[in-house]
């Protein structure tokens, strides 16, 4: 129809620049080594939903609009964020005086960008590549923990390569990584950054190990859900509401604009998880491209069940044998449908969309501040 309004996508506002950002992150992930090549990249070459990187060019752009102050000199770094890291040589530098990672080439990673692009800086875009590398890095890890056979619809990277390589391709991107940042020369970044690389790790040992709840003998009690929120901020939202941060930190913008990003990460990042943890109860695992239900199979008790134990007291012992006994699956995964739990989890998620849709609020109006509100649209309705 002719006459219907043209529809806008305000994500499209930074499809340009995801365009570049898987190449950008091949060549950061460069080794010599041509296997340690290969399964750290392993991962960049499905389709991701680029969920951080998208998010940190989106509040880049939104932030630019807003107030800034001078924060620090940026001495010397942007001549540092586009060399290019070469691949190490793997029987040492090739040229010990040389400076360890020495432009390969003129290329910089920025060339293809034109003036069009300025709000959003060099340094906020390697931000967007770096938040994928840690998330990737995590990734990897996770399905070596998880013992995950499938990740985006091929087979996950213990499983095509085993565990050795895959927990080493993970720590390989965290090297790769922190160079990166190191590179931003800006320490307050670097600190978030590292931040939430021992968060991951602090969030993935919660949910290993429950202290809040006698383990064998557990009961419902507030602190189920405030502890299960906490792991959350630490495994998910942490990442998220500091890469936001980041993002307004180097666009200089002005303390309150800086609290304002931190704070739609955190709120979008809680959601997020809550989402994910209800798909895992409702959507097959050909929809989600991983095994679906796959929480209860490895002992997890999140959100939806985390809800349901409060009307169902009887799935405390489940909970309590990490619903290792045959049958206990099944038994959790129905008590679960037939509670109120999965709806209480949707109820919470949108709570939380709708403070970090509020955080934003003060920001003038863009196509990138709806952006960022289309990213909270989408999260509640995302099938995988
Ligand atoms: C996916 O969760 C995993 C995470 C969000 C973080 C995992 C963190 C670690 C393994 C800590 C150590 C790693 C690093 C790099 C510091 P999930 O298993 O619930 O989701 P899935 O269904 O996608 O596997
Ligand atoms: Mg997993
Ligand atoms: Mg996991």
């Amino acid at each position: 129809d002719p006459r219907a309004p043209i529809q806008i996508d305000p994500l499209r506002t930074v499809a340009k620049e995801l365009k570049f950002l898987t190449k950008n992150i091949q060549q950061l992930l460069g080794s010599g080594h041509p296997t340690l090549d290969t399964v750290a990249k392993y991962y960049t070459q499905s389709e991701g939903k680029y969920v951080r990187p998208m998010l940190v060019l989106l509040m880049s752009r939104a932030t630019a609009l807003t107030p800034r102050v001078a924060r620090q000199s940026g001495f010397q770094r942007s001549e540092s964020i586009n060399r290019p890291i070469s691949p190490s040589g793997i029987l040492g530098d090739a040229n010990p005086s040389a400076p360890a990672y020495a432009p390969l080439s003129s290329t910089s990673p920025d060339e293809a960008y034109t003036s069009e692009d300025s709000d959003i800086l060099p340094s906020q875009r390697r931000l967007a590549e770096i938040t994928e590398l840690i998330h990737t890095a995590s990734l990897l890890h996770d399905d070596v923990i998880d013992h995950s056979l499938a990740r985006r619809a091929a087979p996950s990277a213990n499983v095509a390569f085993g565990n050795k390589m895959a927990v080493l391709a993970g720590d390989f991107l965290l090297g790769r990584a922190s160079v990166a940042l190191a590179r931003l020369r800006d320490p307050e970044v670097t600190e978030l950054l590292a931040t939430v690389i021992a968060n991951l790790v602090e969030g993935e040992f919660m949910q290993l190990k429950n202290t809040a709840q006698d383990e064998k003998n557990p009961v419902w009690t507030e602190e189920t859900v405030s502890y299960y929120l906490q792991k959350t901020y630490l495994k998910s939202a942490s990442l998220i509401s500091k890469s936001c941060r980041a993002a307004a930190l180097l666009g200089q913008s002005a303390p309150e604009v800086v609290e304002a990003a931190y704070a739609y990460g955190k709120n979008l990042g809680l959601a997020f998880q809550l989402v994910d943890d209800m798909l895992d109860y409702t959507i097959s695992g050909e929809e989600l491209g991983k095994p679906a239900g796959a929480d209860l199979e490895l002992g997890l008790a999140t959100a939806p069940l985390l809800f349901a134990w409060r009307d169902y007291p009887e799935l405390g012992e489940l909970v309590g044998r990490k619903f290792s006994e045959p049958g206990d699956v099944q038994r959790a995964r129905e008590i679960v449908l037939r509670s109120r739990g999965l709806e209480q989890t949707r109820v919470l998620a949108q709570d939380y969309v709708d403070k970090a849709i509020q955080a934003i609020s003060g920001f003038p109006a863009s196509d990138a501040r709806d952006g960022l509100i289309e990213m909270c649209t989408k999260v509640m309705k995302r099938r995988k």
